[in-house]
């Protein structure tokens, strides 16, 4: 699609843009790269300029949050930009008492346990991630033709910090309220669909390109219960937001067992970690849809030689998927870059994959 709703005025054209081609399965002019948690601690001008300002403070500053996606985009030469932001920034913003450790990850002060607290969560007003607005506007006129990517985390994954109060290894507290108080569960996860939905809306409205939704977590759940207690609030996700007319992409860790279904949550990219080839992958999504993935990132850590073979062995993996009905290929680590990523090995494998 080439035309901009018209609730949308901000949306840039870049339909060439090799990110948004393959997204819509048409011919990109190279094979488009980004990498989740580009921006961020594997580069020494992040650490610098994060120095003394706390995670979710940062988030809030238009001109900082800025400078911090375009990092990236400068030092490697990626086909997109990830806003920097935070998947618990509009739980923040609503006015939910929790804060980012470092090291740690998302802490909550007060768990959300019972129907009363769901009750009780507030909602989000766009006007509350203003900020994040105004960082968008600023990077859809620095960006020349390179796509910005918007981003929040799925009703399921931001529930699991709200019920455990952090994060968790086996997520039980947030299971046990799934099986034993299914009615409770909805009513949270639909407060947490609302949320989710006002962020993307208010990213959408201030420009971005594409989409992510993060259910990082989801590969906890089985299929069985991914599919009664989580789809259908994904579903709404995707499905409110796709008057935008952006690619949205859909992404889990350990999926391999939920990929059809994440498909049919209604997204246009399924992203994919390291645990199951791309052709496989393309089996378990069907027809019509792209790909994204999915080097594992601890594989930058083993030598040139070997991240080139597996780099290569994706991109052969992902024509075979292309060639079984798949609409493109977005080339990704499986998940998030590692801290100590050394991130001259990030600019090669960029300068690689657009080689190939
Ligand atoms: O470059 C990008 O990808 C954009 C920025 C981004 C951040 N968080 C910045 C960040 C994105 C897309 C996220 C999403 C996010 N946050 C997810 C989904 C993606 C995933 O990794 O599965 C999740 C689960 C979170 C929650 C969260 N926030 C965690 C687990 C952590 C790490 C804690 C730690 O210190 O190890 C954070 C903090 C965070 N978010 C950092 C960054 C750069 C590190 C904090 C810092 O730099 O001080």
């Amino acid at each position: 699609g080439s035309t901009t709703p018209a609730e949308y005025p901000s949306r840039r054209r870049l339909d060439t843009a090799p990110l948004l081609a393959a997204a819509r399965g048409a011919e990109p002019a190279h094979r488009p790269v980004w990498f989740m948690r580009q921006a961020g601690r594997s580069l020494p001008e992040y650490r610098e300029i994060r120095a003394g300002i706390g995670m979710l403070e940062s988030c809030f500053q238009p001109e900082l949050v800025c400078e911090i996606t375009l990092q990236p985009v400068r030092r490697h030469n990626v086909d997109a930009a990830i806003l920097f932001s935070d998947i618990v920034v509009p739980l923040k913003a609503a006015g939910i008492d929790l804060d980012i450790v470092a090291g740690t990850g998302p802490v909550v002060a007060n768990p959300i346990r019972s129907a009363a607290d769901v009750a009780a969560l507030p909602g989000l007003e766009a006007g509350e991630v203003g900020a994040v607005a105004t960082a968008v506007g600023l990077l859809t006129r620095e960006l020349g033709d390179t796509p910005l990517i918007g981003f929040a985390g799925a009703p399921f994954t931001l529930a699991s910090y709200l019920v455990e109060g952090g994060p968790s290894r086996n997520h039980e507290r947030t299971k046990a309220l799934m099986h034993s108080d299914p009615t409770t569960w909805h009513a949270l996860l639909g407060r947490l669909a609302d949320i989710t939905i006002a962020f993307l809306q208010a990213q959408l409205h201030a420009g971005v390109d594409a989409i992510q939704l993060f259910d990082s977590w989801a590969g906890a759940l089985s299929l069985a219960d991914y599919r009664e207690y989580v789809l259908p609030h994904s579903q709404r996700v995707l499905a409110e937001i796709e008057a935008a007319g952006v690619p949205r992409i859909h992404f889990g860790v350990g999926t391999g067992e939920l990929l059809g279904a994440m498909g049919e949550a209604g997204a246009d990219v399924v992203g994919v970690d390291w645990r199951i080839p791309l052709d496989v992958a393309a089996g378990r999504v069907g027809p019509g849809k792209g790909l994204q993935g999915n080097l594992d990132p601890a594989i930058l850590f083993a030598g040139w030689d070997v991240v080139e073979r597996e780099v290569r062995r994706i991109a052969a993996e992902a024509d075979r998927a292309r060639a079984a009905g798949t609409t493109g290929h977005i080339f990704n680590l499986g998940h998030g870059v590692l801290p100590d990523t050394d991130p001259a090995v990030l600019t090669r494998v960029v300068e690689l994959v657009h080689s190939l």
